[in-house]
């Protein structure tokens, strides 16, 4: 197959440990690449961490330690969070590779050479918290980076610029030509007026109050500035070189999906584009700006002190794995909106989906087929493609796919759990007890292979989101390991003994809430 899907995530900075937030791009950036191997052959997520700037120059002086330390200590971290989270990622770059530093010179060299970065004195203000200057137009009221709600620094510099300007028609065009490059489309507009008011972009900053990044070729007094550094790592990560790209390259670019938060939609496309366009590349096909997790209705931040890791919430609801966090934080907000966690909320959606709805289903019906058939589904059981239950499958699959076009993840799980509630319902109008009790044998094996039919269509939709939970429902419903939607037609049951008694267990254990808030308190 030559289909190809080339993911990538924001890189994250690395002055401190990960938080659910960080988290929640990596789940659906994760979800959103398992669901892409479901369907091809070649698909491939990229993440990452941005390791330069001023501050993690600044953290690290304040910890006695060197930069690279910093970003060491820290990078591990990252690494070991999407672990446990099993973010099945193919490559994790880091903005301090050899590599990636070789290449982002280069890049600036080319863009040198076409004439589109000039050096230029300029007085702005800077924020350290966006690694960028802050027009006074972006400000507060009290004059406060909106974002990071502290005061940015005056700032007098001979820097590198880039000519955005020069680009800002062709943006717009291809913006206006491309519906659904920018992802949820409610987010256009909002950018086409900050492309109105664009100016060129510094791209360097003084060596003497930046150190810690990538130096310009040839001029000592320059370090190369953060985000042309970070945006490269959509293609160095891949094998870009200026003059001999790799394989690898041309196959995977242009980026089918950028997933990214809602805050830095400007500099991926706007900055990134026009940068694409002076290096003569194709554009990404779509930027897709998720929404932002707050803590019980608030911000997260250190100074609020409700900065969640997620391992906090693994280690608190004592979960060996991480299918019920990873199914929350994909479920949390509509596409492109922000979303809440509290632990409540997640224990509730939790046990309400998993356990009582999708558990529950496979648990009482495995049940009933030892009860009645001694865990044996016969050849007379199964069902045409036409019963109802087979059609509500097979449209569930196909609205899954397309919400999945469309990058809508929570709405694709909510498919889930409505499918898996009209299969309840569909056990309770049947009662196959009743149908048992009055020996219509084929009638209630009948309803059983509807209902186990409709778990292997689950297991497998469910598959991105809880990888554990789906791969223990093909288990117990005796199924091969596969989750390739090829494999994924009504009438694919296997049949024979598939169960006994001693083999049902729950796939998911209720997360009992007395347990969880003492755990909370250790
Ligand atoms: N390093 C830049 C991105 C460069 S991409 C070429 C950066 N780093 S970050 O660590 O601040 O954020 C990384 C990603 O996490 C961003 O997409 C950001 O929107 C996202 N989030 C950070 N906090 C978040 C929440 N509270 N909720 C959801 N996403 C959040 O920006």
């Amino acid at each position: 197959m030559n289909e190809k899907f080339y993911l990538t995530t924001a890189i994250d900075y690395v002055n401190g440990a990960p938080h659910i937030g960080h988290a929640y791009e990596k789940i659906l950036s994760d979800v959103i690449i398992r669901h892409k191997r479901q369907l091809i052959d070649n698909a491939f997520m990229l993440t990452g961490t941005d390791e330069h700037g001023i501050k993690i120059q600044k953290t690290a002086a304040a910890k006695n330690i060197t930069p690279k330390e910093l970003c060491d200590e820290n990078f591990s971290k990252f690494e070991n969070a999407w672990k446990e989270l099993e973010i099945s990622y193919d490559k994790i770059i880091r903005t301090t590779d050899e590599e990636h530093k070789k290449v982002v010179k280069q890049i600036f060299n080319k863009l040198l050479k076409n004439g589109d970065i000039y050096k230029h004195s300029y007085t702005g203000l800077y924020c350290s918290g966006c690694e960028s200057f802050l027009s006074p137009k972006d400000l507060t009221e009290d004059g406060l980076c909106p974002d990071h709600l502290k005061k940015p620094e005056e700032i007098t510099e001979e820097n590198y610029f880039f000519k955005l300007t020069k680009y800002k028609v062709k943006i717009a065009e291809y913006i206006k030509n491309n519906p659904g490059f920018i992802l949820p489309e409610i987010r256009v507009n909002e950018l086409l007026n900050q492309l109105e008011n664009i100016e060129d972009i510094s791209v360097s900053r003084t060596k003497s109050s930046v150190q810690w990044g990538i130096g310009v070729d040839g001029d000592d007094t320059q370090t190369i500035y953060v985000w042309i550094d970070a945006l490269s790592n959509y293609i160095t990560a891949i094998g870009y070189d200026i003059n001999n790209p790799s394989e690898q390259f041309k196959k995977l670019w242009p980026a089918d999906v950028h997933v990214i938060g809602k805050d830095i939609i400007k500099f991926h496309s706007i900055y990134w584009l026009a940068i694409l366009m002076s290096l003569e590349l194709p554009l990404p096909k779509t930027i897709y700006a998720h929404g932002w997790i707050t803590i019980d209705q608030s911000k997260m931040s250190k100074s609020l002190g409700n900065v969640i890791a997620p391992h906090d919430v693994l280690k608190a609801f004592n979960l060996t794995e991480p299918d019920a966090f990873r199914y929350y934080m994909a479920s949390a907000a509509q596409s492109g909106k922000d979303g809440n966690y509290s632990d409540e909320d997640f224990k509730e959606k939790v046990n309400a989906d998993l356990a009582n709805n999708i558990g529950n289903l496979l648990n009482r019906t495995l049940n009933m087929l030892v009860k009645y058939f001694d865990g044996e589904i016969k050849q007379e059981f199964i069902s045409n493609k036409s019963c109802k239950i087979a059609i509500m499958a097979e449209n569930t699959k196909t609205q899954i796919i397309e919400a999945f076009n469309k990058y809508e993840i929570a709405e694709a799980a909510n498919l889930i759990v409505t499918f898996s509630d009209s299969v309840n319902k569909y056990v309770t109008d049947n009662a196959p007890w009743s149908l048992a009790k009055e020996e219509k044998t084929v009638e209630c094996g009948q309803v059983l292979y509807n209902v186990l039919e409709a778990m292997r269509y689950i297991a497998i939709m469910l598959y991105p989101y809880c990888p554990n939970i789906a791969k223990d429902i093909l288990i117990q419903l005796n199924e091969n390991i596969d989750f390739k939607y090829q494999n994924l037609t009504w009438g694919k049951l296997k049949i024979g003994k598939i169960t006994q008694k001693e083999n049902i267990k729950p796939v998911f254990l209720r997360l009992d809430s007395k347990f969880a808030t003492d755990k909370k308190k250790d």
